[in-house]
């Protein structure tokens, strides 16, 4: 079901008012507005929420600070795809109650991933009980009713939901970066693989309409966007629930022809669902990019099967070769999990097999962590410790050669770069991407920030590259 964040029955609108009333009295008094402070975990879809979190602080009257002491209001934006994601939040929560004893005016709120699960609740319960507000992926639109609930009665507000149905249009958002905008076309995840924590704490696969999804990108173009990222946990089942089905390929086609738009790019791509008219859309359609992030998880058939991913690896592989056939300059990018439970040297050897023969540009690599309620949490033969780090190194070996020999392929080309901020290497020099996601520094002013211009790569730094600006 649509509904709309500003709608007469919906709004969110009162609670704005009222906070940002709230906020400006407070401003006239002390001649500073209040701050908040946001941190996030995980994913991009993490990372997007995030933005429609500040859109939403910023209504209200708050004003961005970057550093949690000098905040009114914290709010860590969570995820749980790894135990490791998760120990870093209560040890942040354990210091910020230092915080909250200085300062009992201080709001502490908690969101995202990890308090959808219901172990956390209990444990947040136990021991971080003076978190004021905690509200889960399903009902982020919520913010500023329950905020206004927690001012007026001063009690901690929990708000997670289980499930939702609904899609929140409108909700505003504050970009990173003018030039750059990343657009959700669906939400939620149905493939359950077996390691995965996502489709229980982000619930069903949910798609936007095809013409609320261009309305908003017509509106970011019209604000200077010009590239665009779609986002969802699996972009290519988009729409196949909406009446009548949208195909993916047919959005990609439909958002290239909003004038401004330069760039589409997209994540994450299910290989069991990449079409051969998805791979015809990117490579017809100019504006769509020569890059994709394929995550493969394993070499090995018999590990796939035991992580629900539902294709082989020579299905995978042929793929890789469809698409290359189609689109030759395409740079291909992954994820791996090293020590999914049972996995065997044989299995691990399959997965170095995918490595050389795919030759990947970026590869994001991931010890495979036991996330309690999926199936492979309760799987016999977990690998041990040691095994697992010793082919996370391997893996690593096999893959960073390769991928510096790729690059290899790209010196002396000139390649459209667009700028994107003042490069860390140094004074003079701003940092930017290619259409295939290549890192670029080169020598150029920060007037250049979100151009596309030409620049001739020169030095090959396996993970980016040094440029000249042409
Ligand atoms: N929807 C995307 C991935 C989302 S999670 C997809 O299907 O590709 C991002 C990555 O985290 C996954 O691709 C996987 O490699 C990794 N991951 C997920 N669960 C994990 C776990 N339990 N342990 C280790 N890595 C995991
Ligand atoms: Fe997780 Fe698999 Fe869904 Fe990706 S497709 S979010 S790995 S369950
Ligand atoms: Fe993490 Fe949730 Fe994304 S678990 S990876 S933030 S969908």
């Amino acid at each position: 079901m649509r509904k709309n964040y500003r709608s007469a029955f919906f709004s969110q609108e009162p609670f704005v008012q009222e906070i940002r009333a709230w906020n400006e009295s407070y401003e006239k008094e002390t001649g500073r507005k209040r701050r908040f402070f946001c941190f996030t975990m995980g994913c991009q879809m993490n990372a997007h929420d995030s933005e429609k979190i500040v859109g939403m602080l910023t209504e209200m009257g708050y004003e961005p600070t970057t550093s949690e002491e000098e905040a009114d209001f914290v709010i860590y934006n969570t995820c749980c795809i790894r135990e490791n994601a998760e120990q870093k939040v209560y040890g942040k929560l354990g210091w910020l109650s230092h915080l909250k004893r200085r300062n009992p005016y201080l709001i502490i709120a908690l969101c995202g991933c990890m308090v959808q699960q219901d172990s956390v609740l209990e444990k947040l319960k136990k021991s971080y009980a003076y978190v004021d507000l905690v509200f889960g992926t399903h009902n982020l639109y919520r913010l500023p009713a329950l905020l206004e609930t927690y001012l007026n009665t001063g009690e901690p507000v929990w708000d997670i939901w289980q499930e939702s149905k609904e899609i929140v249009e409108d909700m505003p958002s504050t970009r990173g970066r003018a030039f750059q905008a990343s657009v959700n076309i669906m939400y939620g995840c149905n493939n359950f693989c077996t390691y995965c924590i996502v489709p229980y704490v982000r619930g069903r696969e949910r798609s936007r309409s095809m013409a609320d999804i261009l309305e908003e990108v017509r509106r970011l173009a019209e604000d200077g966007v010009k590239e665009i990222l779609f986002l969802g946990q699996n972009v290519n089942s988009y729409g196949k629930t909406l009446t009548p089905p949208v195909p993916f390929a047919t959005l990609l086609r439909e958002a290239a022809k909003i004038d401004g738009i330069e760039r589409i790019r997209f994540m994450t791509s299910h290989p069991k669902d990449l079409s051969d008219e998805l791979i015809a859309a990117m490579a017809e359609t100019k504006k769509v990019c020569h890059y994709l992030h394929l995550p493969i998880q394993s070499g090995s058939s018999r590990i796939l099967k035991a992580m629900n991913r539902r294709y082989t690896k020579q299905q995978y592989l042929d793929l890789v070769d469809r698409l290359r056939a189609a689109i030759p300059d395409i740079f291909l990018s992954t994820d791996i999990i090293v020590g999914f439970p049972g996995e065997t040297e044989e299995d691990f050897e399959e997965t170095l097999d995918v490595v050389r023969r795919v030759g990947y540009a970026t590869a994001f690599t991931f010890l495979y962590s036991k996330r309690t309620g999926t199936p492979a949490a309760v799987m016999e033969n977990q690998v041990d410790e040691e095994t697992a780090h010793q082919r996370f190194d391997r893996l690593l070996a096999e893959l960073n050669p390769r991928i510096h020999d790729l690059h290899e392929s790209l010196v002396g080309q000139v390649l459209d770069v667009l700028v994107e901020e003042e490069s860390r290497q140094g004074q003079g020099m701003v940092s930017g991407r290619t259409e295939q996601n290549t890192l670029v520094h080169f020598a150029a002013g920060p007037e250049s920030i979100g151009q596309i211009v030409p620049v001739r790569l020169t030095q090959n730094k396996t993970f980016y590259f040094i440029g000249e600006r042409i």
